[in-house]
């Protein structure tokens, strides 16, 4: 088990996107859509790395995607546990997800986001693991880029519900 990401790189890294997307939206009023749970830590961190870049016209809104199946094998068919409560009609959206792994679970949640005909969407994640993608999709913001599948865990991100709080992000494969 050995540590990927430390909690110093994952405060510089989200400092750096805040600024990319504080310029990115200025002048206009955001919606961020937290995808629970694995999102949790990452969400608390970039609102207010938005705020401190100057972007405070900022909502925030949640779901929460099943996750089901065999152990540390991403589902193929998430299922919506609970929505969005905020109308999304016009909104710019950004979503905000841990990993964006096979790709099954944001293309889910962007499709039926887009049933509302939003202005926007696009998709903020702290990992990307390319190798893995099942659905072409692409993220607009990406923490960190992981070459390889190895499980990763840490930073709001579980081991059959487990460690999540470990502020850094670690390689438990
Ligand atoms: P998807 O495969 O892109 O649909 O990702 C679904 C979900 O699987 C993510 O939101 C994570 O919760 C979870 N996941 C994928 N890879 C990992 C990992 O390496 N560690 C912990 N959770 C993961
Ligand atoms: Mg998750």
């Amino acid at each position: 088990m050995n540590i990927l990401y430390t909690k110093e790189h994952i405060a510089k890294r989200t400092q750096e996107l805040a600024k990319q997307i504080a310029t990115d939206y200025k002048n206009q009023s955001l919606i961020l859509v937290s995808i629970l749970k694995g999102s949790f830590l990452f969400s608390a961190d970039i609102i207010r790395a938005l705020h401190e870049a100057g972007l405070t016209d900022v909502s925030i809104d949640f779901m929460q995607i099943s996750s089901y199946g065999a152990k540390q094998i991403s589902s193929k068919e998430p299922k919506i546990i609970s929505d969005v409560t905020l109308p999304l009609f016009r909104k710019h959206i950004l979503i905000i997800d841990d990993i964006l792994d096979t790709g099954h679970t944001l293309h889910l949640v962007k499709n039926h986001l887009e049933q509302q005909n939003p202005a926007s969407i696009k998709l903020l994640v702290v990992l990307d693991k390319p190798e893995k993608r099942e659905i072409p999709l692409h993220a607009d913001y990406v923490g960190f880029t992981i070459q390889g599948a190895p499980w990763v865990e840490g930073y709001g991100l579980d081991t059959n519900e487990l460690g999540r709080g470990n502020p850094e992000i670690i390689d438990k494969s």
